[in-house]
């Protein structure tokens, strides 16, 4: 393998204008913001009203492409993590890439692996560039989970909001770059968490419960997220700490040598139990998940742009991201900015 690393020259992100309040949700559901805050350590959200996915995915990766400096027709792939995407197809990233104006004729997909899509996202693109395939590379992390909870159950609808985020990735070769990613999955734990697609009867489907299987009839489940928050909230922490120990690992890093650990943004309790084990000063963890909840795909990119733009990361600091999510997926990648 030659020397090539992918560098993130650019990020962005969008959130919709909508900001609903833990206050605002007392009147949807029975919920109070005390119970809210103290739990998940969420106060606000956006969420989109007249926006799309690819509305706020195209914002975001404009804003990264100009932040990058280089111009839309120089991107040659655009890899898109979403489980919300506005349509089943065209994809949001053939979708962004005509908003945009990008070249016509590159390649351009969605990854699907919920709140982990991003980083899957990211661990796709390295590759194209690693093998040459490409140089620089569009990568976008969009969801708008608004559209996917069950507006009646107060145990997840208060958990998420929309938004997106984006970064360009470049080709080169000074030593700086993604240095590792780690994704993994477990599709024997699916149950925990998952949204069934909206399936339409047509005139041969069967309608007979006993001649359905197991999935068949999840399949047949309203098409709103379900989630056993409990049994996540532990693999979460458990999986998330696996996931940067194989990142320190394979670099031949500590815990000391990280600048900024930029982690999902699920629950502040599950971000604190991580900083714990790894014995991290808060000062080296990116957390703003009291702003906008959990924004599934879009977490990471939002954090790593917010925290770019702070002047919390600068040229060499060692950047660690790491997500989970449903599938269920996790990883982590490890980045010499
Ligand atoms: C969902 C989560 C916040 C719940 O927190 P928790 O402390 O485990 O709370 P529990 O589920 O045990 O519920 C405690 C009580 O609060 C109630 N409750 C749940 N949601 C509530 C809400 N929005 N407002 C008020 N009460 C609520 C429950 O009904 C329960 O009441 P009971 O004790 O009378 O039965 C937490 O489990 C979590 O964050 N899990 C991880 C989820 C996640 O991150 N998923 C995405 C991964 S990408």
């Amino acid at each position: 393998m030659s020397d090539i690393r992918s560098r993130i020259i650019g990020t962005g992100s969008c959130l919709p204008k909508k900001v609903v309040s833990n206050k605002d949700l007392e009147a949807v559901v029975d919920t109070t913001d005390e119970w809210i805050s103290s739990r998940t350590g969420i106060s606000t959200r956006c969420i989109a009203t007249s926006e799309s996915a690819v509305d706020v995915a195209s914002k975001a990766a404009d804003e990264a492409i100009k932040a990058s400096g280089l111009a839309p027709e120089d991107i040659d792939l655009v890899v898109t993590g979403t489980v919300t995407p506005d349509m089943a197809f065209p994809s949001t990233s053939s979708m962004v890439q005509s908003r945009l104006g990008l070249r016509s004729g590159i390649p351009a997909l969605d990854v699907s692996a919920a709140c982990s899509g991003f980083l899957y996202a990211l661990d796709v693109a390295d590759k194209y560039i690693r093998l040459e395939d490409a140089k620089n590379v569009l990568v976008i992390g969009v969801d708008l989970f608004s559209r996917v909870v069950d507006w009646t159950d107060r145990s997840t609808c208060v958990l998420f909001g929309d938004g997106a985020g984006a970064a360009v990735l470049k080709a080169e070769s000074n030593g700086n770059g993604i240095l590792s990613t780690h994704m993994h999955s477990d599709g024997r734990h699916g149950e925990l968490l998952y949204a069934p697609m909206d399936i339409k009867e047509h005139p041969f489907s069967v309608k007979d419960e006993a001649k359905a299987d197991d999935n068949g009839s999840k399949l047949r489940e309203p098409s709103t997220l379900k989630m056993r928050g409990n049994e996540i909230f532990k693999i979460a922490v458990r999986s998330m700490n696996g996931a940067i120990m194989e990142a320190l690992d394979s670099n031949g890093l500590k815990a000391e040598d990280i600048t900024l650990l930029v982690p999902h943004q699920a629950n502040t309790r599950i971000i604190k139990a991580m900083k714990d084990r790894l014995d991290l000063p808060d000062g080296k963890i990116f957390v703003n998940i009291s702003k906008y909840g959990n924004t599934s795909a879009a977490s990471i990119p939002i954090a790593l742009d917010e925290a770019f733009r702070e002047g919390r990361i600068k040229d060499g600091d060692i950047v660690i991201m790491v997500a989970f999510g449903g599938g269920l997926t996790w990883g982590s990648v490890a980045v010499r900015w």
